[in-house]
């Protein structure tokens, strides 16, 4: 399914009233995943400012170890610093990366605002090689704007 065409089935499960805001971000890692042929680990990692640390939200894909990302630490990391969306098109070209499994060959991580300040971000991992565009780019940043209204 295009973008253009997922973004109400995001917004869909967004507005819903009838489950809990871990149960529609669940939700909608599980639509991206199963509609992006090349998103395949799609989750959410939330700062605490305080620890300095980025903690596992609601994900769909492979079991991770990484529940617990210091500030700084792997492509996660760095965009709490950075507050910038990191398309990294081949993560073995990357010194700073925390790998979860030798499947994956690319990854995206755009952050979350909410009344400006970065409260986490949406990750996803590719086992293809330099999939994403600024489409994805565009596409995410739009999900967490939706997904910042629930905060
Ligand atoms: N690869 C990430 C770690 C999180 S996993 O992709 C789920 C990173 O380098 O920050």
């Amino acid at each position: 399914m295009n973008f253009d065409a997922l973004k109400p089935k995001v917004v869909e499960i967004l507005i819903r009233f009838d489950i809990s805001r871990d149960q529609k971000l669940q939700q909608l890692c599980q639509l991206l995943h199963d509609n992006v042929d090349y998103y395949n680990w799609v989750g959410f990692y939330f700062a605490n400012h305080e620890a300095q640390t980025l903690h596992l939200g609601p994900y769909v894909g492979a079991e991770t170890d990484h529940t617990v990302i210091p500030f700084g630490k792997g492509i996660c990391g760095q965009v709490a610093v950075s507050n910038k969306n990191f398309v990294v098109p081949d993560v073995a070209a990357q010194d700073n990366y925390i790998a979860c499994s030798f499947t994956v060959k690319s990854e995206i991580v755009v952050p979350l605002f909410v009344n400006g300040v970065n409260i986490g971000q949406i990750d996803i991992d590719s086992h293809v090689l330099d999939p994403f565009t600024k489409k994805d780019e565009k596409f995410l940043e739009f999900v967490n704007e939706e997904v910042a209204k629930l905060f």
